[in-house]
């Protein structure tokens, strides 16, 4: 039997798991913690060690991890930015990831975001629910008078192009790599900066690297139009924050729709409505009527966790029987 440590195993999880892993050789200790330098020792005499996308993974936890033992890390998870490749790659411990586990999971969110904050559905449901069916702040717009700006046409990217060609919107597109399937729907730009200067609305597609990092920062917001839709689906480091909050308070932007936010690891994926909030820049966040936060859940459908449990077993299975990995995490 090969002993899976599973950190951040939540409820909704565990259960998908053992289902795919039946008659698998794997003994899996599920964690409700998260992985980080205290917690790394519950991994030691486990081979494999399964985490999600805020466990800390650096350097210092994976030699830990190391040296009780392990020699597999997955993540369940597209992004792998919270993952030390080289040191892992050092210590000998195979990496590997859920590359593409539902792209359209991310897209078809990224849609519900735009249309529930650009047509005050969530203000609505609340007014309705202490019988206030005023409508006096609930108009909203139409997608087709927007010019949409899809940043990153990625797996995820291309799927949002694909869902929003239906709305009649202008779609415009930015990438490093363009995308032949996303020419048919919508036209590529040539610099980001033409994205952020001609985007009603944009949403962040990309992954979390040092060149995207505060990608959206007080130069990028000079560039958009007033009051432009900015959604983050995809990392929370892509925005710097603070910067944005200033752009709120001067209208600058007129709306903002998040599911995923810089410094997330010390507050989502967890019941905290009892503590108290020390991090100002989200509790500010919280008090505009144009924002909605939404605690990283776009990944979140039944779909998604199949296929999050199917890669992820392929990925043990392949370890235990020492062949190559069909999901590797791409060296740096
Ligand atoms: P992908 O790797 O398929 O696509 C990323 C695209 O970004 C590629 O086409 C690449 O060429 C492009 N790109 C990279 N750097 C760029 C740059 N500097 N400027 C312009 N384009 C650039 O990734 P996928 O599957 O579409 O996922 C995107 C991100 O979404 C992931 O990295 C992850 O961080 C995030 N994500 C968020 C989830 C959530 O629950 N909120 C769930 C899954 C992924």
């Amino acid at each position: 039997m090969m002993k899976v440590a599973v950190f951040n195993a939540k409820r909704y999880e565990r259960g998908v798991i053992e289902k795919v892993a039946d008659g698998h050789p794997f003994e899996f200790t599920f964690l409700e913690t998260r992985l980080d330098f205290q917690t790394a020792a519950l991994a030691t005499g486990h081979e494999a060690v399964l985490i999600f996308v805020n466990d800390v993974a650096d350097r210092a936890v994976l030699e830990k991890l190391a040296a009780g033992g392990t020699r597999f890390l997955g993540t369940r998870s597209a992004g792998f930015n919270h993952i030390d490749r080289e040191a892992a790659e050092e210590l000998g411990i195979q990496l590997a990831y859920v590359p593409a586990y539902s792209p359209n999971a991310v897209a078809e969110f990224t849609i519900g975001l735009i249309l529930t904050l650009g047509r005050h559905i969530h203000e609505g449901h609340n007014r309705v629910r202490r019988a206030d069916f005023n409508l006096e702040g609930l108009c909203g717009f139409e997608l087709r008078d927007m010019t949409v700006g899809v940043c990153g046409t990625g797996r995820i990217g291309t799927e949002v192009v694909k869902l929003l060609s239906g709305f009649g919107c202008k779609i415009l597109a930015y990438d490093e790599e363009p995308n032949e399937e996303v020419t048919l729907l919508a036209s590529y730009v040539d610099t980001r900066e033409e994205l952020f200067r001609y985007s009603d609305i944009l949403t962040l597609h990309v992954p979390l690297m040092p060149s995207t990092f505060h990608l959206i920062d007080e130069a990028a917001l000079g560039l958009m139009k007033d009051g432009v839709f900015l959604i983050n689906t995809s990392r929370g480091a892509l925005l710097d924050t603070p910067a944005v909050v200033e752009a709120l308070k001067t209208r600058k932007v007129g709306f903002l729709a998040i599911d995923v936010y810089e410094e997330e690891a010390s507050l989502f994926f967890e019941d905290r409505s009892s503590d108290i909030i020390k991090d100002d820049t989200f509790a500010r966040l919280l008090t505009f009527p144009n924002v909605i936060v939404t605690g990283h859940q776009a990944f979140l459908t039944q779909h998604a966790l199949r296929n999050i449990a199917e890669t992820t077993v392929q990925s043990l299975d392949e370890f235990s029987r020492g062949v190559s990995c069909s999901h590797s995490v791409p060296l740096p």
